[in-house]
């Protein structure tokens, strides 16, 4: 890579790369993936200081951090400056690497307490919110919106100079685009993951979220990240369409087996890529 290691403060991150922080899908099992295809920076979902302050198991597990996923950034969103600063020390406490404040939220329930998008049409406690979450700062600058192909990230520190690129939609349907992109920064062509790469990274989610969620919750929440990854492969809208109808974990990783044989298959009787 050309350029020096980049740097948040006294952290240096391996790569520029972060994975933006998504409510709803930068949980841990998502962030250990990333981390895993190359992401040198992972962000967590947004936690409600108001969560943490009244020990609400949600905010408490959305703040659990591994060594495996760090360095990790953990967003906090609250309107009250004190609240901020112990959510911001239960975040260090917890392994994170990184504190975030919230200040683009505009989902109903946060902007009525005051936070997040609201912060920025309150500059004086916006003021007092930062101030008390931390003292002086090293500023870097992340550069982020539609980075979709693995050239994007270094055009976008071309045109704007920034020092590190977030990646969020992009990330969520294809998480090698880590990987892809530090290829392109080292000069290389960007390598395309095989289907056998592409059936791993499925089950590992599979696994992951069951291990970290449990069955019943994974069941669920597989319904939203499971179908997303098989984004680009051929014949995957019918994978898709009987995926609506899968009940259990079990059943999952039956599906998606199915649904590799049935392409291997198809990639070994010479039909192109879709
Ligand atoms: C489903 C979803 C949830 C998001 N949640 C958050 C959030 O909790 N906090 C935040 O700062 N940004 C959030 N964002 C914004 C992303 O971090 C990112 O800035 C945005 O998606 C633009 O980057 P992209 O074009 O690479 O997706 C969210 C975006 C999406 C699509």
């Amino acid at each position: 890579m050309k350029h020096a290691l980049p740097r948040i403060g006294a952290l240096a991150l391996e790569n520029p790369l972060i994975l933006a922080p998504m409510a709803g899908i930068t949980h841990q099992p998502f962030r250990l993936l990333c981390r895993r295809l190359g992401a040198g920076l992972v962000c967590s979902e947004m936690v409600s200081a108001n969560g943490l302050a009244h020990a609400i198991g949600r905010s408490t597990r959305l703040m659990a951090v591994v060594p495996a996923e760090r360095p990790v950034s953990i967003q906090i969103f609250g309107s009250d400056p004190k609240g901020m600063a112990m959510a911001a020390a239960a975040a260090q406490a917890s392994g994170a690497d990184v504190v975030d404040i919230n200040f683009g939220c505009s989902v109903k329930k946060v902007l009525k307490g005051g936070a997040g998008a609201a912060l920025m049409g309150d500059p004086v406690r916006a003021e007092a919110v930062i101030r008390a979450v931390r003292g002086a700062v090293s500023i870097s600058v992340a550069g982020n919106g539609d980075v979709i192909l693995p050239g994007d990230a270094l055009a976008m520190m071309e045109r704007t100079g920034c020092d590190f690129v977030m990646i969020g939609r992009a990330a969520r349907r294809a998480p090698w685009l880590f990987s892809q992109t530090l290829d392109v920064l080292a000069g290389r062509e960007p390598v395309e993951p095989l289907l056998a790469d592409r059936k791993a990274i499925m089950l590992e989610c599979l696994d992951a979220l069951g291990s970290f969620f449990g069955e019943a919750a994974a069941s669920l929440m597989m319904k939203s990240h499971l179908p997303v990854l098989s984004w680009g492969l051929p014949e995957s809208r019918p994978f898709r369409e009987a995926f609506v109808r899968v009940r259990s974990l079990e059943e999952a990783r039956e599906s998606v087996e199915e649904f590799f044989r049935f392409l291997k298959a198809r990639e070994a009787s010479g039909e192109p890529p879709a």
